[in-house]
């Protein structure tokens, strides 16, 4: 059945044509790589297709699922985790929709440690001066990240491995969930405590209505002074605008962001010729004390090759049984 199942696939990058290309060489779908993101204007592009496969910037809502759903398609493969950016209640009973739950955590965890490092021992810093032959240690001081309190929001596969690792560090671990994991074998605190007492919160939750900017003025001004905040989840978690007001108020002692609420627009593409007009990401961008990587985490060579593989048996389930077990429901 496959060689007659046509993908139109969306938002496609030169290293997910690589890893489907090798995962399809034996289920043989027809798959169309579209270099445009999923939106009202372009699902028109998906008539004629079987099933469309979409990443985490592109646009699925009420108005694309019915146009898809008039088109005859019949799927939604998410290549992703997060589901934030697809209508789940509008798509339920009309149009299916999957997604990879898990296609390397540590892939994600890993790239908040590698974030929280290089914020912390400023070698964002130090690598620019030694490329120029400047040996200078000045302003390179960092601190030691042993017996500091880190706070994990969202205690899931991806935060239990940031977990493991801060341990590794000799860290002490606190974590918020709003479904804690039972017999938990770190101390679980409500999020006013995180806040509290957290030299270094981390967070690894889906954004949700309740998680939507649950890092905003309030909460910033709860927090100790000095804490680092590492974004690898969804930007809509923080509130662009009061982060920066907390980092120019000197309150916040770094940023280390993997996503931003307005990434859609401007994550995955090439943007150094152009003027650029988000202002909020300029001024955080020019901050001695943020990092900001364009949604990389999950962006190795594993998670990639799980992406693909999954992604294809998702679609293959459920066009051949109606179910899957990655199907996603309100
Ligand atoms: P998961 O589903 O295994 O864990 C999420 C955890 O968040 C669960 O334990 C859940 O109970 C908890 N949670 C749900 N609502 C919450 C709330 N209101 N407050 C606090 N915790 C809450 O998901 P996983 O695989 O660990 O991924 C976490 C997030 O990481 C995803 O939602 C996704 O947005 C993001 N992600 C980012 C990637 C990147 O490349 N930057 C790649 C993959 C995922």
């Amino acid at each position: 059945m496959s060689g007659k199942v046509k993908i139109a696939f969306f938002d496609a990058k030169d290293y997910d044509i690589v890893s489907f290309d090798e995962a399809n060489e034996k289920a043989g779908y027809k798959i169309k790589y579209f270099e445009t993101k999923l939106d009202e204007d372009t699902v028109k592009l998906a008539k004629g297709y079987d099933v469309v496969c979409v990443f985490v910037n592109d646009t699925v809502n009420e108005k694309v699922i019915n146009s898809l759903v008039k088109k005859g398609v019949k799927l939604i493969a998410l290549r992703c985790a997060g589901f934030n950016n697809v209508d789940i209640k509008h798509a339920a009973g009309k149009i299916g929709v999957v997604r990879v739950p898990a296609y390397s955590p540590y892939a994600v965890a890993e790239h908040a440690a590698a974030l929280l490092l290089t914020s912390v021992r400023r070698i964002h810093k130090s690598y620019i001066r030694t490329k120029d032959f400047n040996f200078s240690l000045s302003n390179l001081m960092g601190f030691d990240l042993h017996g500091k309190t880190v706070g994990v929001v969202g205690t899931g596969k991806i935060g239990r491995v940031f977990i493991d690792i801060c341990r590794g560090f000799g860290m002490n671990v606190i974590a918020y969930d709003k479904f804690p994991v039972k017999d938990a074998d770190y101390e679980y605190v409500d999020l006013k405590e995180i806040w509290k007492r957290s030299d270094i919160i981390s967070f690894h939750c889906p954004l949700t209505d309740e998680t939507y900017h649950m890092v905003d003025q309030k909460s910033i001004k709860s927090m100790k002074k000095g804490v680092i905040l590492i974004n690898t989840s969804r930007g809509a978690l923080i509130d662009a605008d009061a982060l920066l007001e907390g980092i120019r108020k000197r309150h916040i002692g770094a940023a280390c962001l993997d996503v931003y609420e307005e990434e859609a627009d401007v994550f995955f593409e090439d943007r150094s010729g152009h003027i650029f007009e988000d202002d909020t990401l300029a001024r955080l961008i020019s901050m001695p004390n943020v990092i900001v990587t364009s949604h990389q985490a999950f962006l190795t060579r594993e998670a990639l090759t799980n992406i693909a593989d999954t992604t294809l048996a998702n679609i293959d389930g459920y066009l051949s049984t109606g179910k899957s077990v990655n199907e996603v429901k309100p």
